[in-house]
Formats: structure tokens, sequence, C-alpha cells
């Protein structure tokens, strides 16, 4: 593989705060040469003969497609584990389960609820972990975020970005890390009651302190939407949280991002969802589909995000 200079190989990647501001650039830089070395069609076995676990306790469509077919890109082999499946749902424990699956694979990517769990399977297992979702974090996808923006932009640093509804979610706390690592400004709009994990919030201000950027934490979006680079959401009731649904919608319609809340960023805001979208709910269809929309781009990115990710950490 080429040498980039920055030795990720055995890391786990549980959060991207773990990582320094030169590994993040690392790791979003390789993503955009893989990206042009698959579009024209040159080889990339960088994991040949090595195996990938894909431990999903959640739904998946990109994250579960983007990981198998980077595998397989890379020329490795990438196999998909349900947790039902495995005896950890008939009680075989997190560390037990690491143990094992570390004298088999070569890696593991998880999906899962408690972001202690993939702590756990970490700390007793002998092969990187990759955190492939958790209820409190979304490394991979910030990535593939991170990716999107500095394609149509060509940097990052010196941006601003507006987080506006949930903000006590995985893709908010890692867009807060993500931002902070690479000096992009960040403001988060979320109702009182639904903003961010006040430690994620604090240690993303140490960061951006270091990278001289700025957080802010609001509850007004159109305060957090003017003059905005990067528009993103997400939806307001994240996987898990279903029996919640009914009360969030009644909280959240004031955060929805249509036309009049985007008309006060700047005139050639980028639009980006992680998704799955709720159209109608934290988005309308008009942004979905409208001339600032990168969200297609971005879930492509995944892919190139994820193989990246692989070729450094395996
Ligand atoms: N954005 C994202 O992680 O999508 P999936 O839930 O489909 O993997
Ligand atoms: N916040 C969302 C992200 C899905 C990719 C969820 O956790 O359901």
């Amino acid at each position: 593989m080429e040498n980039i200079g920055i030795q990720l190989k055995g890391r786990d990647l549980l959060s991207l705060h773990d990582y320094t501001p030169e590994e993040v650039e690392a790791i979003i830089n390789l993503a955009g040469r893989l990206k042009e070395k698959q579009q024209r069609g040159e080889p990339h076995h960088y994991l040949q003969g090595k195996t990938l676990g894909m431990i999903f306790q959640k739904s998946s469509t990109r994250t579960r497609v983007s990981f198998e077919v980077g595998m397989y890109q890379l020329g490795g082999y990438p196999m998909f584990l349900s947790a039902n499946d495995l005896q950890l749902g008939r009680g075989e424990s997190i560390a037990d389960t690491a143990r094992v699956l570390s004298r088999y694979l070569d890696g593991i990517m998880i999906r899962t609820y408690a972001q202690a769990d993939v702590e756990e399977l970490a700390r007793y297992a002998s092969i990187p972990i990759i955190n492939g979702l958790t209820d409190l974090l979304h490394p991979c996808q910030i990535l593939a975020d991170l990716l999107t923006i500095k394609e149509r932009r060509g940097t990052l640093a010196g941006l601003r970005l507006a987080y506006v509804g949930d903000g006590n979610n995985n893709i908010c706390h890692s867009l807060l890390y993500g931002c902070a690592k690479v000096g992009m400004n960040i403001s988060v709009a979320s109702p009182e009651g639904y903003q961010p994990n006040a430690d994620i919030a604090r240690l993303a201000g140490e960061d951006a302190l270091i990278t001289g950027c700025t957080v802010e934490i609001l509850t007004d979006p159109s305060e957090a939407v003017t003059e905005a680079d990067v528009l993103v959401t997400d939806v307001w009731a994240s996987m898990g949280q279903e029996a919640e649904r009914a009360d969030r919608l009644k909280v959240f319609p004031p955060y929805q991002v249509n036309e009049r809340l985007a008309a006060l960023a700047k005139p050639d805001f980028i639009f980006l969802h992680c998704l799955p979208a709720h159209r109608g709910e934290e988005v309308t269809d008009e942004i979905m589909e409208g001339p600032h929309t990168a969200v297609w781009d971005e879930a492509e990115n995944r892919l190139h995000a994820q193989k990246a990710v692989l070729a450094m950490l395996l």
C-alpha cells in the first residue's frame, strides 16, 4: 500500500475524538485517493487474505453495503454476523466473543446500542474494532461527510457547519468531534432537553481551541443557520427511540430544514443528511431534491471513507 506517513495499523475506531487532526485528515485524503483509483479502474487490493466481521444489532443499508463492498474491493472478505444468530444473542459475553473472534478475524465492525459495549469489545479483542454506529456516536458517517464537503469546497478549515434538530444523537455528537478536529466551525440548534451530551460538547470545544474554530450550542435554528456553508440534519427519533416518536414530533417541527430556514445560509450552501431521511419531518422534499443537496455523494462516500478506514486499520 502507498506510504502515507501516518500509521494507524492495529488501532480501533471507536470515536473520532481518539484521533489527532492529522490522523483524521489522513483518512479523508486516503478516501479521496481510493475513490479516484476506483473510478480509474486501478486495482487496490490492500487487504488480500484479510477478513472483516460485521456485527449488526440494528438495521442498516449504507453501513452494511459500504463495508461489505469496500472490503471486497480491497481484496478482503467481509462476513455479515447478525447479533441474533451469534451466541451473543443467547447471552455469551462480549468479552468472550471478542477473544474468540480475534482468533479468526482481522477486524470487526459493530453496530449496536451502547457505546460501552463497543468499548468492551475493543478492550478484550486483539484486532481493530470499528464503530459502525452506537446510540452515542457514528464516526464512519462523519468521515464520509467531511470527504463530501472537502470535494465540494476544496477545504474544511474555516467553513461554517450548522446542525439543526436532535442534538443528543450519534450524528450530532460525531459531527461535533469531527468538525473540531478539522477546524470547521459548528453551530448546533436543538430544543431544550435534546441538546448534545455536555461532555462531548466540552471535549469538542477543547479541540476547537487547538484547531482554531468555534463550537456553539444554541436553541434558535435561524441563528445556527445564518451564513452557514453546510446544513446538516438527522431524524428526530433515532433507532431505539421509536417509543418517543410521538412526543418528539410535537417538539421538533420548528427545527425542520426547509427553504425558509435555508434562505439564511450562504447562497451556495451544501445540504447533508446521513439517511435514511423522513421527508416532511426533519427535511422537506424541496431541500432533499433541490440544487444544494449532496446526500447522494455523501452516501457514496461512505464506501470510500470505509475503505480508507479499513486499509489503514487492518
Ligand atoms: N447513514 C447510515 O449509517 O445508514 P444505514 O443506517 O443505512 O447504515
Ligand atoms: N441518528 C440515526 C442515524 C442513522 C444512520 C439513528 O441512529 O437512527
